[in-house]
């Protein structure tokens, strides 16, 4: 089974437009005061370049964690989801989650739904979608609004439970099962992520997926834009980075190769080519490679 995995594609419409918050003018500021709308440039052209990609590769599904916008505003909404076109209405090929930058401001909440609704169970989460027979996305939505200097997630005590229910259900025991989220629960060292940058409870999260009766492969995520491979005290998580981003080296997404059976899956790197435009087969990455999961 082949699944495609990116994330953080942040689609940007500047000047900023729809509605007027205290966080959307901070926004302004980071863009353009502290070059974040470099990064970003033009990113309309590598989501589309990526999707082509996706599904040129020939995947069973394709799953985003998130950061599909800037600033959460309408227009970007709109414009992101005019890329995605037919595919918004492909729940079978395509899974998205949000990202804070999703739910970047109180005022939008709802947005992310209005528009990918249909690739996340219409926003039931956690939600339990089964990808190929013996493949299976756990998907849980850690992002929320925050205040002015503050871009940390929380997946709260009543997802936990919720969480905890579907991995220690019998029905996943066979099956090669991915949680994904935006956040992720380990920096790239492996050590916690910043209190003001990563999940609030993380710690309770991590304790959770690495108890003995919980069904689960592996933990992939996005949120910070340079791609890695960490493991937990028991499992493997996967930051697939950002997909867009022209100051990652190597920017792309991942194609993974999952062995259901045997509990094994390839991660292949696909980058951001800027001499050619397009995404192309990364073989010097060393992130490639092949792992057990259970
Ligand atoms: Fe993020």
């Amino acid at each position: 089974m082949k699944l495609a995995h990116f994330s953080d594609i942040h689609i940007t419409d500047f000047p900023l437009s729809g509605g007027f918050a205290l966080k959307r003018l901070a926004a302004i500021a980071s863009y353009s005061l502290m070059g974040r709308g470099a990064h970003f440039a033009g990113s309309d052209v590598r989501i589309a370049r990526l999707l082509e990609d996706v599904d040129a590769q020939g995947v069973d599904h394709a799953l985003c964690t998130g950061d599909l916008t800037g600033v959460s505003s309408e227009a970007e909404f709109a414009r992101v989801a005019g890329l995605f076109g037919p595919r918004l209405q492909q729940p079978q090929r395509f899974t998205c989650l949000p990202g804070n930058h999703d739910r970047y401001v109180k005022s939008a909440a709802g947005r992310f739904e209005q528009h990918f609704g249909a690739l996340c169970e219409g926003g039931a989460f956690p939600f339990v979608k089964r990808v190929a027979p013996k493949v299976t996305i756990v998907g849980i939505d850690v992002a929320r609004p925050t205040s002015l200097i503050d871009s940390s997630g929380l997946c709260g005590p009543r997802q936990r439970d919720a969480l905890l229910g579907v991995l220690t259900d019998a029905s996943l025991k066979d099956q090669f099962v991915v949680l994904a989220m935006h956040y992720g629960l380990l920096r790239a060292e492996g050590q916690r992520d910043h209190r003001k940058h990563g999940l609030r409870d993380d710690l309770e999260l991590t304790q959770l997926i690495d108890r003995p009766d919980v069904s689960l492969d592996l933990v992939v995520h996005g949120h910070m834009h340079r791609p890695y491979v960490v493991k937990t005290a028991r499992r493997t998580t996967i930051n697939a980075g950002s997909a867009t981003d022209l100051h990652v080296k190597g920017a792309g997404y991942h194609v993974y190769d999952i062995d259901p059976d045997q509990h094994r899956v390839r991660i292949t790197r696909r980058s951001w080519d800027v001499a050619s435009g397009k995404f192309e087969g990364n073989p010097a990455s060393p992130l490639n490679r092949e792992l057990t999961t259970r």
